[in-house]
């Protein structure tokens, strides 16, 4: 499942996290971990939502925390919110963290019905603007929930700025390849998927992503 680039990125990140909370299918790739950490420092994109807790909300943190930036962090599942809530404590950085509870809810967009997060709980974050937006949240893998991580362009689009940068993850699976497409067509991003990496990544109108 790792390539090369995906040892280089663990032997560079793994001294930051204890291994308790293990890099597994259910994460992103290290080498993709790895290439958002860049965008973050690269880009100074201090505003950070991510959809989907786990590993990578301590990884970004400690990005955002060098660049005195802040992340807030959507998660469905309360067990994971304590998981990760602890592991961030350990790190001390949980003051760079907002885990915001978002329980999922049968909603219709468009012509798509999916499982997302209650908006009531999330629709104040729309009131400042995003410099990234990491959408690996919610599960997507069972094949009746594939395009469940579709609302997430859409819902945050009024936050996203020219400069703001999209990621979604697990773009190798048929669901997220059509919700690319779907962004592209509808929001009007333009996003470069990096198959090795598992992802794309891209920002309204222009690519510019350096890597
Ligand atoms: C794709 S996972 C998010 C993974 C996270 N962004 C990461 O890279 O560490 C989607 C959901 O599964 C749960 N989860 C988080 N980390 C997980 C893991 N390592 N294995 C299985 N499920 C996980 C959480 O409820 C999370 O919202």
């Amino acid at each position: 499942m790792y390539d090369n680039a995906d040892l280089a990125a663990l032997i560079q990140l793994n001294p930051l996290v204890r291994g308790f909370m293990p890099w597994n299918a259910g994460t992103l790739k290290p080498s993709a971990m790895s290439f958002i950490l860049q965008q973050v420092v690269l880009f100074n994109l201090r505003s950070a939502v991510e959809c989907g807790s786990g590993i990578s909300t301590v990884f970004l943190a400690s990005s955002l925390r060098s660049i005195g930036g802040r992340l807030i962090c959507i998660e469905h599942d309360p067990a994971w919110i304590e998981r990760t809530r602890s592991l961030l404590a350990s790190e001390r950085l949980s003051e760079h963290v907002e885990l915001v509870h978002a329980p999922l809810e049968q909603m219709r967009v468009g012509d798509s019905e999916v499982m997302w997060y209650a908006r009531a709980s999330i629709e104040r974050l729309l009131d400042s603007p995003i410099d990234l937006l990491l959408v690996d949240g919610p599960p997507a893998q069972d094949p009746r929930h594939r395009t469940d991580r579709y609302p997430a362009a859409g819902f945050f689009r009024p936050a996203l700025h020219t400069d703001s940068l999209v990621v979604l993850d697990d773009v190798s699976r048929s669901g997220e390849a059509e919700i690319v497409k779907r962004w592209e067509a509808e929001q009007g991003l333009r996003l470069r998927t990096f198959e090795a990496l598992r992802l794309a990544a891209g920002r309204l109108g222009r690519v510019g992503l350096l890597y």
